[in-house]
């Protein structure tokens, strides 16, 4: 059974995680419409992970006796100033996914909940991968300037098995 303040820490993760998916579908519709292919399929399935993570709290939280809510989630940005700019506001984004990954850890071991210190260990790496990932994009992206973005939407994908 999870305690009150794991609980609660878990489902603020829940809308984070939710938020996370719906923003990523903004940029990737933005993306889509400005005739970026690519790196909208790429935010499309981000969005589709970001789902998933949310899923996962979900379960968990109903698995160890606990109520997963599902909240109303905010709008995101519809219109973003460019690539580089947007993909600064997923790193922006991701680090403060970790930092809020890392607040639910904390949580757990001050409740002595060992097993969702335990189960929390997977978002951890995840957050690693994902912080990396956008940093690839973005150290591309500075090499390439404005004129390598036609080659980083044909190659984007590719970078998903690089970091
Ligand atoms: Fe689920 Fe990108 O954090």
């Amino acid at each position: 059974m999870l305690t009150k303040k794991v609980e609660d820490i878990c489902n603020r993760q829940i809308e984070r995680e939710g938020y996370s998916s719906n923003l990523y579908l903004a940029m990737a519709s933005w993306a889509e419409n400005k005739g970026m292919a690519g790196i909208a399929g790429w935010l499309y399935l981000q969005a589709d992970e970001e789902r998933q993570h949310m899923l996962k709290f979900i379960k968990y939280v109903n698995e160890r006796g606990g109520c997963a809510c599902i909240p109303a989630f905010k709008q995101p940005p519809v219109k973003y100033k460019g690539v580089a700019e947007m993909f600064k506001e997923v790193l922006k984004h991701e680090q403060f996914i970790t930092a809020s990954i890392n607040e639910v850890l904390a949580t757990a071991i001050a409740e002595n909940d060992y097993a969702t210190t335990n189960w929390i260990q997977w978002f951890v790496e995840e957050q690693l991968e994902e912080e990396s990932g956008v940093q690839l994009i973005l150290d591309k992206l500075s090499m390439a300037g404005e004129h390598g973005l036609y080659f980083l939407d044909r190659d984007i994908m590719r970078l998903r098995g690089e970091n």
